[in-house]
């Protein structure tokens, strides 16, 4: 089974920096002896930067031979079709997107994201042919599971994060402590038996292997932004 590591960057970074975090993460993946890693079918290395960065993002990793996929932190639960502003599954095509993140808790919380909302967006990524990493918290766990078929929760990658544990979510937020969150893993396997689970909430390059052991990789906010922090935390992932 692969393990997956997963750079949200949110809204962070512009053009230039995007172009300048890919040439020194190859550079520091070849520092911490890690490129192979990127070859490895074991690894699913992945990037979700913002929407208007996915295209140089894309040129970037093909110029640098680097195998890291592309994800998009979110899709519109509409077609495509007159919705200003919105981003659909159709738009992404021919883009070089193998993943969409889904349900993020920040778009729940700061843009009122619906499970209703976030069922419809699993499903057209779904028609689409993209994978959806599905981000749950323990209140919505079995609500957002009731709208989705078990084939839909069975598609989908299923990101376990904890509120209080998103590094810039409070002033003090920690990591969640692996044996307490273990319980909760189980349930999203036992109500989703989805194609892997990952955990996300301040990993970092010390922590990524205590949560490598309990579950099937991350979803790395803050400590994706630094490039030697990143590829460090490749590096050191097993
Ligand atoms: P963090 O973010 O790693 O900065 O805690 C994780 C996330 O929100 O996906």
């Amino acid at each position: 089974m692969s393990k997956y590591l997963i750079a949200n960057w949110k809204a962070n970074k512009d053009y230039s920096q995007t172009q300048l975090w890919i040439k020194n993460f190859k550079n520091q993946l070849i520092a911490n002896s890690a490129q192979d890693k990127l070859n490895q079918a074991e690894w699913q290395v992945i990037l979700a930067p913002s929407f208007p960065l996915l295209w140089p993002a894309a040129m970037a990793l093909h110029r640098e031979e680097l195998k890291v996929q592309l994800a998009t932190q979110d899709l519109s639960h509409q077609t495509a079709g007159s919705f200003t502003g919105s981003v659909a599954a159709d738009n992404l095509k021919g883009l070089s997107i193998s993943y969409v993140i889904l349900g993020h808790s920040e778009r729940r919380r700061f843009f009122a994201e619906t499970d209703e909302q976030v069922a419809q967006k699993v499903k057209l990524a779904l028609q689409a042919g993209y994978t959806p990493v599905l981000c749950l918290d323990v209140e919505y766990l079995d609500t957002q599971a009731a709208l989705l078929s078990p084939a839909e929760r069975q598609a989908c990658v299923v990101a376990y994060e904890p509120w209080g544990a998103i590094s810039t979510a409070t002033a003090n937020a920690q990591s969640a402590n692996p044996q307490e969150i273990l319980p909760v893993l189980n349930q999203i396997k036992q109500v989703y038996q989805p194609k892997a689970v990952i955990y996300g909430g301040s990993v970092d390059e010390n922590n990524i292997n205590d949560y490598l052991a309990i579950c099937d990789g991350a979803l790395i906010g803050s400590a994706s932004l630094d490039e030697a922090k990143f590829a460090k935390l490749l590096a050191q992932a097993s």
